[in-house]
């Protein structure tokens, strides 16, 4: 049976006003590029949206995952849709395209990619997160929370299919290097490496007994790319649902309460990850806070199922009540940590403000630090 690939591919090409959000015009031409490549083949399906200033692109094909066909239709598609906002003088206009040459991947490029490839079972839902104003290791406390904390998702001690345990492939970002841990087994090295969220990250989750593939997010570093501060890699992330995975409830009860997470203004501040629907995804308090979008769809025969129409069937999760209170707590978060102004913990720690564009305004004190006697 052939395998299916879900890519979620997406970048900041431009936006309206500033970084808040993506204008209709440029999802326009997203739409009509995805249109004609589901036309010509390239791709079974499609469904663009926008995470606050990113426009986010989820296709799913057969060409598996880093297919320089795909990245290159993203690539093609992300210029098309900087060129319109160029047009338009529309905020940071292709911001993310960090090089002029596409050479049959986007990663390192600038756009962040999540990708899936996995033999369909008799029905696959998939849960598609998109964030902004936040970076890829926000995703490591939802992560562990969905796959390692039986106080989350109880499937992990109810459902034989689960009690083995799920395997993280975690990343070492500033060092470009890897490591798979086993949790429960491994619990306590797992969290002593993904609680130090400026440093790792995790690329993908995979169920221990058969090596199944349960999650996958984007960590791209625009930063270590672009060799200076270019805005946070606001992140994406596919997890796949039931039948021996975690239920999609389990996947969206981390969110009954918002978390802290390294971004909000300027990249440089920690704030409430708020969980909104679709027609609130714009970053606008203090260009945030960082929001989260979440996606369901279910994968059928290649495509993302879809109604008599031929549209793709996409629930927008967060647009519920059962978030409001996550919403409330992430407000009042966000003022408590705004209360402090620019002094820590509101500000991010020396280490990640090297990445910002802080050491540029502290270069001319440089020469008139006098040596304490
Ligand atoms: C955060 C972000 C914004 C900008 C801020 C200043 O990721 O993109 O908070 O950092 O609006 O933007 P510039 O320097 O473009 O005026
Ligand atoms: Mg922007
Ligand atoms: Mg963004």
């Amino acid at each position: 049976m052939v395998k299916t690939t879900v890519s979620l591919i997406k970048a900041d090409v431009g936006s309206i006003p500033g970084h808040v959000t993506v204008a209709k015009p440029v999802m326009n031409i997203a739409e009509k590029k995805m249109a004609e490549a589901q036309k010509a083949g390239i791709i079974n399906s499609y469904y663009v949206f926008n995470a606050g200033d990113d426009t986010e692109l989820l296709m799913t094909h057969s060409k598996g995952e880093n297919s320089p066909e795909i990245h290159g239709l993203a690539w093609e598609t992300f210029m098309a849709c900087a060129e319109k906002a160029k047009k338009l003088k529309l905020y940071g206009a292709g911001q993310d395209l960090l090089s002029d040459a596409f050479s049959g991947n986007v990663k390192g490029l600038g756009p962040g990619v999540a990708e899936l490839e996995f033999k369909e079972r008799g029905s696959d839902p998939v849960i598609v997160y998109a964030a902004d104003k936040t970076e890829p290791a926000a995703f490591n406390y939802l992560l562990y929370k969905i796959f390692a904390d039986p106080g989350n998702t109880s499937g992990l001690i109810i459902d034989p299919r689960m009690t083995c345990g799920f395997s993280f492939d975690v990343l070492d970002g500033k060092e470009n290097k890897s490591v798979v841990l086993r949790s429960p087994e491994e619990l306590y090295s797992l969290l002593a490496l993904i609680g130090a969220t400026e440093t790792y990250m995790i690329k993908k989750v995979f169920r221990n007994d058969d090596g199944e593939i349960a999650a996958a997010s984007s960590t791209t570093k625009l930063n270590y790319i672009a060799g200076k501060y270019v805005g946070k890699d606001d992140p994406v992330c596919l997890v796949r649902a039931q039948s021996g995975l975690p239920s999609v409830g389990e996947i969206t009860s981390p969110f009954l309460h918002p978390y802290l997470v390294a971004g909000w203004m300027r990249g440089s501040h920690w704030g409430p990850l708020m969980p909104v629907g679709l027609k609130n995804s714009k970053c606008t308090l203090f260009d945030g806070p960082p929001r989260i979008i979440g996606l369901g769809v279910q994968v059928s025969d290649g495509m993302l199922a879809s109604d008599d129409d031929g549209k793709p069937m996409v629930v927008d999760l967060f647009d519920d009540p059962a978030f409001d209170l996550a919403r409330q707590e992430a407000m009042e978060l966000a003022s408590f940590m705004r209360m402090h102004g620019v002094f820590q913990p509101a500000r991010l720690g020396p280490g990640a403000m090297e990445y910002t564009t802080l050491p540029q305004c502290l270069a001319s004190l440089e020469g008139r630090f006098k040596k304490e006697k």
